[in-house]
């Protein structure tokens, strides 16, 4: 069962940092907040040098009147644990709190997010200020809930300090006992890579093309994601101990990180940040008929799988960007209101925009809030209020409700975090998602994110009538036979090319493609083509369609080989030398379906 949040009704906020303005301007800011239909300010997550301004010299001043004032004007605060920022007494003392990159420069303090999860130090500087002020804040009225840290994995999701080097060891250890078994796992046969001793065990380091042994590769973002996890596990088992009716989240969504086991195992509910106006930077933007806004569906598609309600902590409100990075124009008059609802329909129940007003400095005043710097009246707080007034009428209808759909696409970290490094099949799976998102979408039809994981049941599967699983390239025994149920259940099942030809440990396996599917699938792999970036990919042609040519079969060629006669042959290759040759299969099993794809999905197909 998914962690989701649970409120009477909907609740509409902003994120707010009194400690960045004169304490003159807050009891006009949170009035003006009542005035926009807000409830909840989330505060507090960078603010560390307020609470401990020195070591061990803990203080209160400045938030006990900030919340008690939130509270005052009747807003609940959200309330973070602001471990993101280590503060600079703290990193020069203790160097070795800090991130390195890979090449084994240290990080220095001057953004954030410069420390490393492994260090035992970090990690009690953490536990004594989370334990100081869950202590000082769980009974408070004003205080709604927490959230753990900011972002984790944000702005880096790598990690090789010495410390991170040690954890990774003892993960390992824990993972395969032996150093047989781990020289097994990462095939150090292969050029003479084997280890005699555990001390000669690292994470990935520079080598030359900058090509790591893969399996060790994959295994390093597993341990990322669970050593984050355990980070995070800290600061919670504090605040569940002293807090114990306080709600805890965090915010994501970011890489090198489980964040279904990250909510499942430690928070109430998941938080999503969402600023759609990278999809005018980043995404389709520069494709023919790109879905612009509507592309953010698919992100909160992957959000409510985490949470189905869920909250959003920020809420793009303004141009943003730093000063130098990530420079977006501003949202259009109703382009917030729209992306407000759009998260409402994918089931938030709780939204804070970020931020109330923009930073007069910092590395963030062009990340625009609601208010400009001139804090005068402007078209994005008459917008807030709007949507305040709004969602004030249809808030208790609206809290609880779910998004619904009869059709998944289905994703896996494993495939997520291999696909990274593997030129072979990575690139596959953001080419099929995004063709089919985009064909879903236009045809309005529904559909969820289904994430494969080990505990996934088959009850959770056959809720959906179809399945797509693009590539997965990586496939256990486990999930194959979970598969073949949920097809012989009368489910239909859509594989793309590449298929089932990797083992847990990510290596290839030496049978037909695709592996422990192909008897599913009734089809074996008799030869494969990459189609290089840039390389011309044959179109397919449809069997029943006469001539008929259909899409290119883009990214990969799966050169399909039927098993026997029941397995119908639906289009073929219309080009190269495998010309002919089945390009997509369909089979019966049981109840069901297996369709057999050999390419990447486009739209077109
Ligand atoms: C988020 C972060 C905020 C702010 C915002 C705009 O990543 O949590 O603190 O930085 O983006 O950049």
């Amino acid at each position: 069962m998914s962690k989701s949040l649970a409120v009477e009704q909907f609740e509409l906020g902003v994120c707010y940092y009194p400690e960045q303005w004169p304490e003159s301007l807050w009891a006009d800011d949170y009035r003006r907040m009542r005035e926009c239909g807000f409830s909840v300010v989330r505060m507090g997550e960078f603010a560390w040098n307020f609470f401990e301004p020195e070591e061990g010299r803990f203080t209160f001043d400045v938030f006990d009147r900030a919340i008690d004032l939130a509270h005052e004007h009747g807003l609940k605060v959200i309330l973070g644990t602001p471990t993101a920022t280590p503060p600079a007494w703290l990193t020069h003392k203790h160097p070795e709190v800090l991130n390195v990159t890979l090449e084994g420069v240290q990080h220095q303090h001057g953004l954030r997010r410069h420390y490393n999860y492994s260090s035992p130090v970090y990690r009690d500087y953490c536990a004594k200020i989370t334990e100081v002020m869950a202590r000082h804040y769980a009974n408070h009225p004003g205080v709604a809930g927490w959230q753990i840290d900011n972002e984790i994995n944000c702005e880096t999701n790598v990690f090789y300090s010495v410390a991170d080097h040690a954890a990774f060891r003892s993960w390992l250890r824990e993972r395969y006992g032996t150093l047989e078994e781990l020289n097994r796992a990462w095939g150090t046969v292969f050029w003479n890579q084997s280890y005699s001793d555990w001390e000669q065990v690292h994470l990935p380091r520079p080598t030359p093309a900058d090509s790591p042994n893969p399996h060790q590769a994959l295994d390093e973002k597993r341990f990322i994601s669970d050593n984050a996890i355990s980070f995070l596990r800290v600061q919670v088992e504090i605040v569940r101990k002293l807090a114990p009716n306080q709600p805890i989240t965090t915010n994501g969504l970011f890489g090198h990180l489980d964040s279904h086991a990250m909510t499942d195992e430690l928070l109430d509910f998941f938080s999503y940040d969402s600023y759609p106006n990278f999809a005018s930077i980043w995404n389709d933007a520069d494709r023919d008929d790109p879905l612009l806004d509507r592309k953010w569906s698919n992100n909160l598609a992957k959000v409510r799988s985490i949470s189905p309600n869920f909250c959003v902590m920020e809420q793009q409100s303004g141009p943003g960007g730093w000063v130098n990075r990530m420079a977006q124009p501003s949202p259009k008059p109703g382009q917030m209101r729209l992306w407000t609802y759009q998260s409402v329909a994918h089931g938030a129940d709780m939204l804070l925009y970020f931020r109330w007003r923009t930073a007069s400095f910092g590395t963030e005043i062009y990340w625009h809030g609601i208010n400009d710097y001139h804090n005068q009246p402007n078209r994005r707080v008459a917008e807030a209020q709007t949507i305040g007034r709004e969602l004030g009428r249809i808030g208790k209808a609206v809290a609880g409700s779910r998004y619904a759909a009869e059709v998944a696409i289905v994703r896996d970290y494993d495939n997520e975090w291999d696909g990274e490094l593997d030129a072979w099949h990575g690139p596959l799976t953001g080419e099929s998602e995004y063709g089919w998102s985009k064909s879903l979408q236009l045809n309005h039809i529904p559909y969820d994110y289904l994430y494969m994981r080990e505990n996934t049941g088959l009850d959770e599967l056959a809720r959906y009538q179809a399945l797509i699983y693009p590539h997965p390239a990586i496939m256990s025994e486990e999930t194959a036979e979970l598969l073949k149920k949920y097809v012989a259940g009368g489910g239909k099942l859509i594989f793309g090319a590449r298929t089932g030809y990797k083992d847990t440990r990510g290596h290839c396996r030496m049978m037909p493609f695709p592996g422990p599917v192909a008897e599913l699938c009734g089809v074996t792999v008799e030869d494969f083509t990459l189609i290089p970036g840039g390389g011309a990919a044959p179109n397919i042609r449809w069997v029943d369609g006469g001539e008929e040519r259909g899409a290119a079969a883009v990214k990969f060629n799966d050169i399909l080989r039927p098993m026997n006669e029941s397995v119908e042959t639906l289009a073929v290759y219309d080009g190269d030398y495998y010309a002919g040759k089945p390009a997509l299969t369909r089979a019966s099993y049981g109840g069901g379906e297996a369709y057999y794809y050999g390419a990447a999905f486009t739209r077109e197909v």
